[in-house]
């Protein structure tokens, strides 16, 4: 059973990929703990909650419902269900469970963190995404009109337990756009990942157990604990995790977040980022090929060949990474290694949206 530990200076904790974990839950709350609120949507509650209730016939546990979507990971639903915590007996024992996708993850960990000034959380993401990215490392919080994740806390969970089966029920298209995380992984830190990827495209878009298990979820969070655990806070090393994600959070804003997936935005963005490495001259042109190709054969993305250029480089500067005005951009030297470029040409830049957006 692969285990990691994320390790940072107030936590430690494993992040467990194991079969059937959902229905062991119970195994990684201590014996004496108030009541057990799971944190969940309806739709994942109807396809696997029995499992995770199982585990927890000997707690005194309540589910409490969220009604799932970016639009509604707000503020007010965190109120909202802190409100219904107290109503059904809340307390400062009380342990919260997040049980299903980033969008869950993320608001339940917030909820976690706020509520009596902070509760324990055990996460258990239900998506690709969530599995390999939003589940660990601490960042929660919600969505302000003018953006997206601006308010919020860090708050590490007691465990992040893995179940590869429920990644079965998953429609493809969301498996796909967690896998362009899994991409990621492997062009910021480990060219082994990539190159399974590479040679198994079949496999992998099958959900074969052993290269679920063994690469796409141990390798993807094995190598979060690592970044995490180095640099909890978003210094230079976490930023890496960045690596796609300033193109990709520009065009998820020009589209109102409406017509791509997060996973998604991701993909083009690493294809932009991948164009400027290779336009600086920091990344060999067969390595580039190398990533924009294998963001093909995950693919397709949606076509975003309308979106006007400029308005993407203006988003860009708007960027909550920026820093006193600066985009600070991750950039790949070799597939397995990037590096943080904080003065790029604008017209590079450009030419690199320009050559993203045509695939
Ligand atoms: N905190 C972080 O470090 C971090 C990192 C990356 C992304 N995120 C956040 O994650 C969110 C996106 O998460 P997501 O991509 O998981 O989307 P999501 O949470 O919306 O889940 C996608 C859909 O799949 C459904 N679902 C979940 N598990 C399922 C299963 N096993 N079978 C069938 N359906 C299932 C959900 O109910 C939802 O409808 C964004 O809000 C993003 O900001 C956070
Ligand atoms: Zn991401």
């Amino acid at each position: 059973m692969p285990s990691f530990t994320v390790e940072t200076p107030q936590h430690r904790y494993e992040c467990v990929v194991q079969r059937g974990v959902i229905g062991q839950v119970d195994r990684y709350l201590p014996t004496k703990v108030g009541r057990v609120f799971v944190v969940t949507t309806k739709d994942v509650w109807d396809l696997h909650g029995q499992q995770l209730a199982a585990s927890l016939v000997d707690r005194s546990y309540s589910v409490l419902y969220f009604p799932g979507g970016e639009q509604n990971k707000r503020l007010a639903a965190v109120e909202e269900l802190a409100e219904q915590m107290v109503a059904a007996g809340g307390d400062r024992s009380s342990w919260v469970i997040g049980f299903g996708g980033g969008i869950v993850t993320d608001l339940a960990g917030f909820l976690a963190a706020s509520f009596m000034r902070g509760v324990p959380i055990i996460q258990v993401p239900t998506t690709l995404l969530a599995q390999v990215d939003a589940g660990l490392g601490g960042k929660t919080g919600v969505n302000l009109v003018n953006g997206k994740n601006l308010f919020g806390a860090f708050h590490q969970p007691h465990a992040v337990l893995v179940d590869p089966e429920v990644l079965s029920s998953l429609p493809a298209r969301e498996y796909r756009a967690g896998l362009y995380e899994v991409i990621k992984h492997g062009v910021i830190r480990d060219a082994r990942l990539f190159e399974v990827l590479e040679q198994e495209p079949d496999r992998v878009l099958a959900l074969d157990q052993e290269l679920l298990e063994q690469h796409v979820l141990a390798d993807s969070i094995r190598i979060k604990a690592e970044v995490v655990s180095q640099d909890e806070r978003e210094g230079d090393l976490r930023r890496i995790l960045n690596f796609g994600h300033t193109f990709g959070h520009a065009l998820e804003a020009e589209t109102k977040y409406e017509r791509l997936l997060h996973g998604e935005a991701v993909a083009f963005g690493m294809r932009a980022a991948t164009h400027l490495s290779e336009l600086l001259g920091l990344l060999p042109n067969k390595d580039a090929a190398r990533i924009v190709e294998l963001i093909r054969r995950y693919g397709p993305i949606p076509n975003i060949e309308d979106l006007s250029v400029d308005n993407l480089v203006s988003r860009l500067k708007q960027d909550k990474k920026t820093i006193q005005g600066m985009v600070h951009f991750v950039l790949a030297d070799k597939i397995g290694s990037v590096r943080i470029v904080k003065d790029a040409d604008p017209v590079l830049v450009q030419r690199a949206i320009q050559q993203a957006i045509l695939g």
